[in-house]
């Protein structure tokens, strides 16, 4: 087989940057490990920036999430006996949706039916070779198949083969602390994000729908979710988020998901190696509590797509020898967005910590300044910041 652009793995970023591709009039095949039902239920993210949705919206992706997505003004940052509403509008004219990774996936998949897009689920054995005249291997029902490409894009997330393909640098943090999440079938307490600080660990309040609740405890990094019946869970919650804090309360319905999810930093550089890229959690790896890991696959692969394009098309080099630096450039500004909002939110254990956290979120809370630097960060910075 032969094509343009090869793209290994079918998430948010493999799938996105073959739709735009195809805009620029590039045609890409696309394969996955997983099946196409598993990628599309895999619950992940929830938020999407302003520049995300922008994206989305000026590629024919944003109808089903403007109907259905749930535009919110900013967000509740919370510590014992207080709560303070951050509002992005206010701060930065600008807000975030909550629309669940979940839709985007089956939206991206829907838009890649109906354009005829080949995507290869289900695929075994991946493999990235020769990166200046590059060709991707794997076997489908255990025949080996060689796709050939101009390019080849490992879009393939955290645990990809690709990233070992690009040499270069790493820079990793690894957090003490892990996060259990749960997904509940009750209607959300609250109209936005609560982010609270307690004693006993960091919790989060969030959603997917008006019938559907997202909650995260900060848990210690080798938990067994069998410790965690889920009485457990809801009495920690309603600990932690304040549940008799001047009225409010927290609703618990049955729990339908849980999971254990690890927290760790990573950025890889460059994201280039000869004709072979990589863009979103293939390259680099945030902590969820900014909620920038999919928006910056999707704007990983809005710089990629015209780059390549370009490369393609035209054999015109310039952006996509611009394009590991552009990227990197609102990665770092990400990665340290996403450790700030971690080390202020989760309990480390140290006293001394614990009071320097307070003192930050109040100053976040109180002052404009503050508050105008999490609101333009979390709302998101311009895709070409
Ligand atoms: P992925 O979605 O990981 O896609 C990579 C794909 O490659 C996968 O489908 C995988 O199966 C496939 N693959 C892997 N190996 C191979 C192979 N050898 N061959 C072929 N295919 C392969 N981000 C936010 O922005 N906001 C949030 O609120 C948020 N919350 C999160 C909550 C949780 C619980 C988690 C886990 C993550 C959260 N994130 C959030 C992060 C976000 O989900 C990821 O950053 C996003 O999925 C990255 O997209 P991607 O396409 O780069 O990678
Ligand atoms: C989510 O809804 O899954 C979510 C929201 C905000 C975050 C992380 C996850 O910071």
């Amino acid at each position: 087989m032969r094509t343009q652009v090869a793209i290994i793995g079918a998430g948010p970023a493999g799938l996105l940057l073959s739709h735009l591709l195809a805009a620029g009039g590039v045609e890409s095949v696309v394969v996955e490990t997983r099946t196409r039902d598993y990628v599309e239920s895999r619950i992940r993210a929830g938020i999407l920036e302003h520049s995300s949705v922008e994206l989305l919206k000026s590629v024919g992706l944003g109808d089903r999430l403007t109907r259905e997505g749930d535009e919110h003004r900013g967000i509740y940052l919370q510590w014992p006996a207080e709560r303070h509403h951050i509002d992005f509008h206010d701060l930065v004219g600008r807000g975030v949706w909550v629309y669940g990774q979940t839709e985007v996936q089956k939206d991206l998949g829907r838009a890649r039916d109906a354009a005829g897009q080949e995507v290869r689920y289900d695929v075994r054995d991946t493999q990235v070779h020769d990166p200046d005249d590059p060709y991707v291997t794997f076997t489908v029902d255990g025949v080996e198949t060689r796709l050939d490409a101009d390019v080849v894009v490992g879009c393939d997330g955290s645990f990809g083969p690709t990233r070992s393909v690009v040499p270069g640098r790493t820079w990793e943090r690894t957090y003490g602390y892990s996060w259990l999440g749960v997904l509940a079938s009750v209607a959300p307490s609250t109209d936005e994000l609560i982010y609270a600080w307690h004693p006993d660990g960091f919790a989060l309040n969030s959603m997917r729908s008006p019938t559907v609740t997202r909650l995260y405890l900060q848990v210690p990094a080798d938990t067994d979710i069998g410790e965690w019946s889920d009485e457990r869970i809801w009495d920690a919650l309603a600990t932690r988020l304040g549940h008799g804090q001047d009225g409010w309360k927290l609703t618990r319905g049955p729990i339908t998901e849980k999971s254990v999810l690890p927290m760790r930093s990573l950025v890889q550089a460059p994201m280039r190696h000869s004709r072979v890229f990589l863009a979103g959690d293939a390259a680099h790896i945030v902590p969820p509590t900014g909620a920038k890991g999919l928006n910056l696959a999707v704007s990983d692969v809005a710089l990629l797509a015209p780059a390549l394009v370009a490369l393609v098309r035209e054999k015109d080099s310039r952006l996509a020898d611009e394009y590991s630096d552009r990227a990197l450039r609102r990665v770092w500004r990400c990665t340290h967005f996403s450790w700030w909002m971690t080390t202020m939110l989760h309990a480390s254990g140290d006293e001394f910590d614990a009071q320097l956290q307070l003192s930050q979120l109040r100053w976040v809370a109180s002052s404009v300044a503050g508050s105008t630097g999490l609101a333009e960060n979390y709302a998101g910075l311009p895709i070409g910041f």
